[in-house]
This record gives C-alpha cells, sequence and structure tokens, in this order.
C-alpha cells in the first residue's frame, strides 16, 4: 500500500512538524532573489526561475493536460504558467538524433505508424504531432532535443528522462553521450536533470560527468527491494523519482531520514499536491503546472507566521 493511500492520524503529528519547518523555511526564502538554499545544498540543477522557496513546479512532458506533450507549444506555456522546471522524454531517431517523444511507437500521438526508431529525424518532422490532441495544434512537430535545448536555455531547467527504449549496449555515440555532449554545447550542464528507468543509462551519465545532476527512476525490477537511500547510494545519484502510486510510507521516512531530494510524479489533483506538500517532498510532476503554483503559493500564505 502506498503511503499517502494509507495516511491516517498516526501521522499527524510528524506531518505537523514537517508543515512548521516548511512554513519555516517558507519564511526565511520566499522573497529571495537568490537560488534557494536547497539548490546550493543538493547537487540538483539551477533554475533560472527560482520563485525562492524549497520546492520545485515540473511540468511533465510540458503543460501538457491542455497542450499537446513534449511539443513545443506545451513547453512554451509551461514557463508561461511559472513551472520552473520541464520534464520531456528522449529518445533516438534511425539516424542517431535525439528527439523529444515519450512512447516507443507513433500512432497514438502523431499521424504516423511503427516505432520512432523506424524513422529518420527527416521522417519525423514531416509528422503532426497535435491534431490528435487538437486540430488547432496540427502545426505541432516532435522536436529535436537540440531544439528544446535552445529554447530553454536562460529559461528553465529541464528534466531529461532517457527512454528505455533508447537506451542499449552502446555506450559510444548512445544517446546517453549525445544527450550530454548537446547540453554541454548548450552550457546547460548545470540546469538539468538526468533520469532514466534504466539504470544503465543513469550510470553513464554520472560516469561520463559526476558534477552532472542525475535521478534514479524508481523500477521495481532493477531494485531487489532496496530502500531508496540504499539505492541512491549504489548508483551514486542526486535524487530519487518515484510514482505517487508507488511511494511507500517508509520510504517517506527513508528519504526524509538521509536528506534526498525526492521528486514525484504525475500528480493532478490539488489534494495530493497538498499533501505532498506538507510531506516536504522537493517537487512534484505535473500535466497542470498553473494549478501546482497555486497550491504552493497558497500552502505559502497560509503557512507563513509573520
Ligand atoms: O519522469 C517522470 C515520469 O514522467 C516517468 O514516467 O511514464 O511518464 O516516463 P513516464
Amino acid at each position: 500500500m502506498s503511503y499517502w493511500n494509507t495516511y491516517n492520524g498516526k501521522y499527524s503529528m510528524r506531518i505537523k512538524f514537517l508543515c512548521l519547518i516548511f512554513a519555516l523555511g517558507s519564511t526565511f526564502t520566499v522573497n529571495s532573489p537568490a537560488q534557494s538554499s536547497m539548490m546550493q545544498k543538493y547537487n540538483l540543477p539551477l533554475l533560472y526561475n527560482d520563485d525562492g522557496d524549497d520546492f520545485i513546479i515540473i511540468a511533465h512532458r510540458g503543460a501538457s493536460a491542455y497542450y499537446p506533450e513534449n511539443t513545443m507549444v506545451a513547453f512554451q506555456k509551461a514557463v508561461e504558467m511559472g513551472a520552473e522546471m520541464i520534464e520531456l522524454d528522449i529518445m533516438m531517431s534511425k539516424d542517431g538524433v535525439p528527439i523529444v517523444f515519450h512512447d516507443a511507437k507513433l500512432n497514438k500521438h502523431t499521424n504516423g505508424n511503427s516505432y520512432v526508431r523506424n524513422y529518420t529525424l527527416n521522417e519525423l518532422k514531416k509528422l503532426d504531432a497535435g491534431s490528435w490532441f487538437d486540430s488547432k495544434f496540427s502545426d505541432q512537430k516532435i522536436p529535436t532535443l537540440e531544439e528544446v535545448l535552445e529554447f530553454a536555455s536562460g529559461k528553465i531547467a529541464l528534466n531529461i528522462e532517457i527512454k528505455t527504449e533508447a537506451v542499449s549496449d552502446k555506450i559510444e555515440n548512445g544517446i546517453e553521450q549525445k544527450a550530454l555532449q548537446l547540453v554541454k554545447k548548450h552550457g546547460m550542464e548545470n540546469h538539468v536533470l538526468f533520469s532514466s528507468f534504466d539504470y544503465r543509462a543513469v550510470r553513464r551519465i554520472k560516469q561520463f560527468d559526476s558534477n552532472v545532476p542525475v535521478a534514479l527512476l524508481y523500477d521495481k525490477s532493477q531494485s531487489n527491494r532496496l530502500l531508496p537511500h540504499q539505492l541512491v547510494e549504489k548508483y551514486n545519484v542526486d535524487a530519487f523519482n518515484c510514482s505517487y502510486r508507488q511511494l511507500k510510507r517508509k520510504w517517506m521516512t527513508d528519504l526524509n531520514e538521509h536528506d534526498i531530494p525526492t521528486f514525484i510524479y504525475t500528480v493532478n489533483s490539488k489534494r495530493k499536491m497538498q499533501k505532498l506538500i506538507a510531506g516536504s517532498v522537493t517537487g512534484i510532476f505535473t500535466n497542470k503546472p498553473d494549478l501546482l503554483k497555486s497550491v504552493v503559493e497558497n500552502y505559502h500564505l497560509n503557512n507563513t507566521t509573520d
């Protein structure tokens, strides 16, 4: 059973204590023009538009509740809505170019068929990546990672999720190396968080450059019943990313005790957002960054003591 589904009064004292800590932190940092203390303390991406608290609003595949996921319009709107980070998914075209797309197959979110890996970049660029959502977005194309980096540089931090479909035994010129090279080319190595459900990719990014922030995306099949802090140590990562559904009570305790940055996906309800913020998670992935921003702002208003 997940921590949040089994939450009851037994934990209310602890939650109240965490609320107090959170509220005190907010009091002193909410108006800070500098990067929040959390970004300096941990190896997390530096935010271009830090709102000053120790919590990160992450737009999951952009503002994907309102715009076609993983497209430039979804990313632009996420910035306008006040997201502090954008999560996006990468895989590789047939001719080896890192592109931004979630599914292995094209049919659900474009007018293409078959697998992404069977299409060259030129062929992918001819597809319509917006009409599945609404015909008014028919001009949306599958972006390359490079296009998104050009857009994001100086504007918003990125969580780059390397899709398992794109990870292979190839290290030289594999997706990890290519993505990291592009990130560095655009000067964003301090503004990205890499993550993957494939722990080989997680290891490789750290082997290429141990300074680049990396998160482990929890995957039961690779985790051998280890606790989050053991996984974080084993893979030498900077953060633990987990689904709301899988998050367990004892994991939250473990993560808090070991002071590990924790990001939870994908949360679109106000009630769940409030519960996670009170539980002192580091950030939430949401398809509705505007809603999360208002929940965070209300939380600060109700918990600021001065
Ligand atoms: O990276 C967080 C979340 O997006 C992971 O799940 O299925 O959207 O790749 P998924």
